[in-house]
Parts: structure tokens; C-alpha cells; sequence
């Protein structure tokens, strides 16, 4: 109980009241009560009811800090009673002194930002961006990656839950590629044996499509719409290779991996690869309030200098998310939080490891730092998926036929949240940078309670 918690009368008109008037988000499930938030500490967050959750997952993947951290609730005050906004036809003093860290923390000659409200924002503001200063329409990305949900970020994202839904314009110049996924390797291949065939698929997909029509190559450095897929060593340095012998741009998406998250600042630090443009939301204002940005490098910098981008938001550069972004930046460095999560990261791989020993249908477990993806299957031998092909659209959300689903609400029972979805069987483990092993062991216990319960219920293989 969190004392913060409401009558059940209250509890029971605000549930009646979400569903008069709140537009039904993706895959509703009527009738399931999805927890109303009230507050949280750390890595616990409480509902209406009073009811404590352990929180693997930091929210929406965001809260690299955990939820009420007093610090930056009092610079985002200070700031408030400072100066909340101004126009972006103007400067303010956080947005000046946001851009220049970014530029001093990012990797390489990342230098020049251009701010927004989200990743979703971000990612539409890297496409505009490569596509005007290429002066070329395509963009080429992975299949099963999400990059956000306006019509050229969504066309971008190659994911099937997007592209296939009728009514919506998807754009057709954007192409798509298989992404790493070694476990499932699309070619059938095995690394290091491959010789990065996926990586040279792009290579051959720029030659047909035609370069000079091609502005950019766009992926999550660790992708992870297609379950927390991990490349080889030497794969981004291939397809930096591959966009710069074709004169191309390396955009990443580091809404999610970005801001020490994989036990770096950023992601693709791990592979020491530099892209020209990147992007960030989530971990730079740990969601205490909404900010996107995107950086490029000098080159494309100086070309916008000269012509302007033609692009721009009445929030840009919002001072309130500008300082509370400088806060957070200064509290991963403060608390160490890149080496915190890389340190806590290997720790829990192992005990998800040893887990794996104990629950057979635990297929594969990646990732790095906190940045985490357990593979459910049906049979580890044959890597048979989880999720049974053929569900009809209802079946798919029922946790009678769906064995994720199932899954997802009896954690949620037990108050503990990691992130799924009916389609796959990865379940993503993402939780606050902040957390401890005592409570990393407290949602680890209950994760594996739910995925025993899971075994036996779908009559999967369980050891005795
Ligand atoms: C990799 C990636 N890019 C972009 C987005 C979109 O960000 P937002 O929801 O802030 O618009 C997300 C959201 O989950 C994401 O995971």
C-alpha cells in the first residue's frame, strides 16, 4: 500500500471515465485493467489501488533513473520559476548550454542539435535532415524495428505491426533489410562463418535501389523491435564501411540504447563507430518530461548553417526540458550510472543464465548493459517459436491461446512488469539504472516464477 492510494469507488470511475474518453491505445484489451499510475520511487511504482509493482522495464524503457528522484525534481522547479519557455524564434540559456554538452558527451564530430519533443520527432527531424542534405528520398533500415509513429518514421520502421495496417500511407521509398539476428539468422547462417552476408546485403540493396536516390542507412545500434539483437563485433564497422565507400549516412536511433543504458553512454561506443546523425528521447530527460534531439556531424552542420532547416516545432528547444535534460546528463556522470548498469547488467545476465539451466524454454538471452532480451521458445532444440502461428487476431490477445499473453498477466498479477508483445516471444528487461540486486533478485524470482506457470499451463518443456 503506498498511502497515495484512492477509494476503490474512485478507482472503479476512473477506469469507466479512461474508457469514455481516452482513445483506445494498440491492441486494447477490454476489460483488462491496466494499472492507473498514482507514484513511484526508484524501480517500484504504485496504482490506484495501492498495489506495488517492481518495474523491469523503467516505464516505457525511459526511466533511466527511477521514478522521484528529488535532484532533478528540484532543477526542473528551479527552472519553472526561472523561465519555462520561450519561442524558438529566440535562444534560451538550457537549450545553448544542452547543445554544447551533447556535442562534448557524444561520440566523434557530433556537434549541432536541433531539438523536439519526442523520438518519434527525433527520428522525422534525421530523415528530413539526411534526405535534404543528400538531396535523395530513400532511406534504407532494418525489418522488425520500430523508429516512432508518424507517417515517415513508422514508414521507416520496417515492423509488420505498422506497416500492415490498412488505411495508413506507408511510404514506399524506404527500403528494408534483415537486421543481426544471428539466432534466427534469416540466411541461415552461422557467425563467423557468414562473412556478415546480412551486413553486404545492404551493400547489394544500395546498388539496386541506386545510391545516388539513397540518402541514409537508419538502425538502432542494438535493435530492439527484433528482440535486443546484439551484432557481431565487426558488424558496424562493415556497414560504416559499406555507407562511406557509397557516399551514404549512418543515422542511429539511440532513443532507447542512448544515455548509459548499455553500460556506455551510448550504444554504438560499443563497436567504436561514429554515424552522422543520432538521435535521442527517453534516457536524456528520463522521462521527467518530453524532449527529443537530434545531432549531426560537422559536415552537415556547416551545410545547414549556410541554408536553414526548413523544419521546426512551437516546443523546440523547450527550456524546462533543456535544463532538466542538462540535470539528468549530470546525474549519469555524478552517479556513474553507464558503469553502474554495465556492472548490474553482467550480474543479472548471469542469473538470467542460471535460470536458463532451470526453464528449457529459455531459448537465448542478449544484450548489454541493462539493455536486456530473453528468448522464449517452444523448443529449445529446434528454436521452434513460443507464440503458435495461426492465432486468429482475437486468440493472439487471449491468455488462453497466447502464451506471452498469459505470461504478461500473470506477472502483472504478481506485481512485477517486463516488456512483451503477443507477436514475439522476447521478453525485454530494461529496468532503472538505479536498481539494486536485492531488487533485481526480487523481479528475477517473480519472472521465473510466471515463466515455470507459463511451461505448465502450455504443457512446454519444464525440467522435474
Ligand atoms: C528505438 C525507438 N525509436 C523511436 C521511438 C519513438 O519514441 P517516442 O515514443 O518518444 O516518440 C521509440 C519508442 O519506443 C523507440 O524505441
Amino acid at each position: 500500500m503506498s498511502g497515495k492510494n484512492l477509494s476503490e469507488e474512485e478507482v472503479k470511475r476512473l477506469y469507466e471515465e479512461g474508457r469514455a474518453y481516452l482513445i483506445q491505445r494498440w491492441e486494447p484489451r477490454p476489460g483488462v485493467e491496466e494499472p492507473i499510475v498514482v507514484w513511484g520511487e526508484g524501480a517500484y511504482f504504485y496504482d490506484a489501488r495501492g498495489k506495488r509493482y517492481i518495474d523491469l522495464i523503467s516505464q516505457l524503457y525511459n526511466v533511466h533513473i527511477g521514478l522521484g528522484n528529488r535532484e532533478i525534481i528540484e532543477a526542473a522547479k528551479r527552472q519553472l520559476d526561472e523561465l519555462a519557455y520561450s519561442s524558438p524564434s529566440y535562444f534560451n540559456v538550457p537549450q545553448i548550454r544542452l547543445a554544447k554538452r551533447l556535442a562534448q558527451i557524444t561520440p566523434g564530430d557530433l556537434c549541432k542539435s536541433f531539438f523536439s519533443n519526442s523520438g518519434t520527432e527525433a527520428n522525422e527531424a534525421a530523415i528530413k535532415l539526411a534526405q535534404l542534405y543528400r538531396g535523395a528520398p530513400k532511406i534504407i533500415s532494418f525489418w522488425d524495428a520500430y523508429h516512432g509513429s508518424t507517417y515517415a518514421s513508422m514508414s521507416v520502421g520496417g515492423s509488420a505491426r505498422t506497416r500492415q495496417l490498412l488505411g495508413l500511407s506507408i511510404f514506399e521509398e524506404f527500403k528494408h533489410v534483415p537486421a543481426p539476428y544471428c539466432y534466427r539468422c534469416p540466411f541461415k547462417k552461422t557467425y563467423p562463418e557468414c562473412d556478415l552476408l546480412c551486413a553486404e546485403f545492404i551493400r547489394y540493396t544500395i546498388e539496386k535501389e541506386g545510391e545516388r536516390f539513397i540518402a541514409a542507412f537508419m538502425a538502432e545500434p542494438i535493435c530492439s523491435w527484433a528482440g535486443q539483437v546484439v551484432p557481431p563485433p565487426d558488424y558496424w564497422p562493415r556497414v560504416r564501411r559499406i555507407c562511406d565507400e557509397k557516399g551514404i549516412l549512418l543515422i542511429f536511433d539511440e532513443v532507447m540504447t542512448g544515455f548509459a543504458r548499455t553500460g556506455r553512454m551510448f550504444a554504438c561506443e560499443h563497436w567504436n563507430v561514429v554515424p552522422d546523425v543520432e538521435t535521442y528521447a527517453k534516457g536524456i530527460t528520463s522521462g521527467y518530461v518530453p524532449l527529443g534531439a537530434t545531432i549531426v556531424n560537422k559536415m552537415i552542420g556547416d551545410y545547414f548553417d549556410e541554408r536553414g532547416f526548413p523544419h521546426s516545432y512551437t516546443y523546440s528547444g523547450h527550456a524546462l526540458a533543456c535544463a532538466t535534460a542538462l540535470a539528468v546528463i549530470e546525474y549519469y556522470y555524478k552517479e556513474r550510472l553507464a558503469e553502474r548498469a554495465a556492472k548490474m547488467g553482467a550480474h543479472m545476465m548471469e542469473e538470467l543464465r542460471g535460470m536458463q539451466e532451470r526453464q528449457p524454454i529459455i531459448g537465448d538471452i542478449r544484450g548489454l548493459g541493462l539493455f536486456m532480451g530473453v528468448e522464449l521458445v517452444a523448443n529449445p532444440e529446434t528454436r521452434d517459436e513460443i507464440v503458435p502461428r495461426g492465432l486468429t487476431p482475437e486468440q493472439r490477445l487471449d491468455p488462453n491461446h497466447n502464451p506471452m499473453v498469459y505470461l504478461t498477466d500473470k506477472a502483472k498479477e504478481k506485481g512485477l512488469i517486463v516488456g512483451t508483445s503477443p507477436g514475439t516471444g522476447i521478453i525485454r528487461m530494461m529496468p532503472c539504472l538505479t536498481i539494486t540486486e536485492e531488487q533485481v533478485e526480487e523481479g528475477l524470482n517473480l519472472l521465473e516464477e510466471v515463466i515455470g506457470e507459463t511451461a505448465k499451463r502450455f504443457d512446454l518443456p519444464r525440467k522435474p
